[in-house]
């Protein structure tokens, strides 16, 4: 009967061929046995398939464990380039920035940026504030004097029971700032917070910070348990989790640049003042204008999160933190501005960026750890700093190309190597045809056209890619 269930139920086959997949204890397995398995149930070729992963392992041993046991489950390494954008120059020292990204244009445009604002008097960046935030989300049902006076007496409490986790934080001249009772209940129910602000110094603290909420949390449900003034039912709190956020809205530094507006000449096709102009009204739009402010951002963060990955740091904590401050004020808007004041033009990002130079990945990846030296291995506020620039840096060559020339001219530029991949041009084609490029609009037609032609007329260049 079961083939008449598989005629009649599709959704029965479906199940059965789902679960031929499915495998208990997979994280047991070797890592030999975890590709092998995976080459056989995905692969129509599963012995390439095993070569492709293997051609991407360290031939150094230890390095490559070093690489598989930062994850569950590694089977192989997914590179992405490592490139470096030099003559930033931030508060006057000079940088050579890392950046780990896989979109052509981008180290390209930082580079072209710093080189831009170096010689009009380089970056300047400033740490706001480094507060860091974690909660206590709990739920009481009672009387909320009640709950405020409990707060005041237990409140030094949580001070002293985290005083093992705190020390060596305070040694760094970090640690707990303070701790609030916050009544949520006109949003749900019984819902109260503790919440709580940090200093995690060099440290990007989450693990501090939760280790930390933690302790609360079982203080919390503790000293409400033994407190006499409470009722039976109130002292039962109810934690329902306890995280630090990575919403930072007071842990925010600010990238700018300004010179003299008529200093901003660099082509002749469009005078300085107009320049400034379109510029500053590209940046109205990105204010105004959410479909616009989003992509704006988002060539921000082709710099911050490029330096971040670059520096081991936590780029899905940065990018959800910098789009909630993008909507701080109640709609989705720029996080970068301009303006023109007595001639001087000023242009500048504001960014909440949470990172750490000491702990996590930074003291165990050596790329990480090249990256971090390359920058004089910079405080958390100095990388603040670095990754802020990089986004202004990111922000002015997308602005600067989207109100002059087009972005596409300058991006299909940087793609062309990408399309010439594809179409399998050797080295000698590669080479002709970006000196073609450099007087021709790149497209991907266009640049198959040009091979095309190339190899007719030297039929011996015809790769076998090509022609299938
Ligand atoms: C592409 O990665 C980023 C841009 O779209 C940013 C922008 O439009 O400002 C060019």
């Amino acid at each position: 009967m079961h083939w008449l269930k598989r005629i009649f139920a599709p959704h029965y086959y479906f199940k059965q061929l789902k679960m031929s997949k499915a495998i208990a204890g997979f994280s047991k397995l070797t890592k030999e046995q975890k590709i092998e398995w995976i080459a056989n149930e995905y692969f129509s070729a599963p012995k390439d398939a095993v070569t492709l992963l293997k051609n991407y392992w360290n031939t150094d041993e230890t390095l490559q464990k070093l690489h598989d046991e930062f994850i569950e489950n590694t089977i192989t390494n997914f590179y992405l380039p490592l490139g470096i954008a030099p003559n930033f120059v931030i508060n006057g020292r000079e940088y050579t920035i890392p950046m780990a990204v896989e979109e052509s244009s981008v180290v390209a445009a930082a580079a072209k940026a710093a080189k831009f604002w170096a010689k009009r008097g380089g970056f300047k960046a400033t740490v706001i504030d480094t507060e860091k935030i974690g909660q206590v989300h709990f739920l009481f049902n009672g009387d909320f004097d009640r709950l405020t006076t409990f707060f005041a007496a237990t409140k030094s409490k949580f001070f002293e029971g985290t005083q093992d986790l705190t020390k060596n934080m305070q040694a760094r001249g970090g640690g707990i700032l303070d701790i609030e009772l916050r009544d949520k209940t006109t949003d749900l129910a019984n819902y109260f917070q503790l919440h709580a602000t940090f200093e995690t110094k060099d440290s990007m603290g989450a693990n501090f910070i939760n280790s930390c909420l933690e302790r609360f949390s079982k203080i919390l449900k503790e000293e409400a348990l033994n407190y006499e003034a409470f009722a039976e039912d109130e002292k039962n709190i109810q934690v329902i989790m306890s995280i630090l956020s990575n919403y930072v809205p007071n842990c925010v530094v600010r990238a700018e640049v300004s010179c003299p507006v008529e200093d901003l000449q660099e082509d002749a096709s469009i005078s300085p003042k107009e320049f400034a102009e379109k510029f500053i009204t590209a940046i109205k739009i990105a204010e105004i204008e959410p479909f616009r402010a989003v992509t704006h951002n988002k060539g921000i963060m082709n710099g911050v999160d490029a330096v971040i990955v670059a520096t081991g740091n936590d780029f899905r904590a940065v990018e959800a933190g910098v789009h909630a401050y993008a909507a701080k004020d109640g709609k989705y808007s720029s996080l970068s501005h301009a303006k023109v004041e007595d001639g001087i033009f000023t242009f500048w990002v504001d960014l909440p960026l949470a990172l750490g130079t000491v702990g996590g990945l930074t003291t165990l990846h050596p790329l990480v750890k090249f990256c971090l030296e390359m920058l004089g291995k910079p405080s958390a506020k100095e990388l603040m700093q670095i990754v802020a620039v990089a986004g202004l840096a990111q922000n002015f060559g997308a602005l600067r190309s989207l109100t002059t020339t087009g972005i596409q001219q300058g991006h299909m530029k940087m793609h062309l190597m990408n399309i010439l991949n594809q179409l399998g041009a050797n080295d000698a084609e590669k080479k002709q045809a970006i000196k073609h490029f450099e007087k021709n609009t790149v497209s991907h037609s266009a640049a198959a056209d040009y091979i095309t032609e190339l190899r007719t007329n030297d039929p011996s260049r015809i790769e076998e890619d090509f022609l299938q």
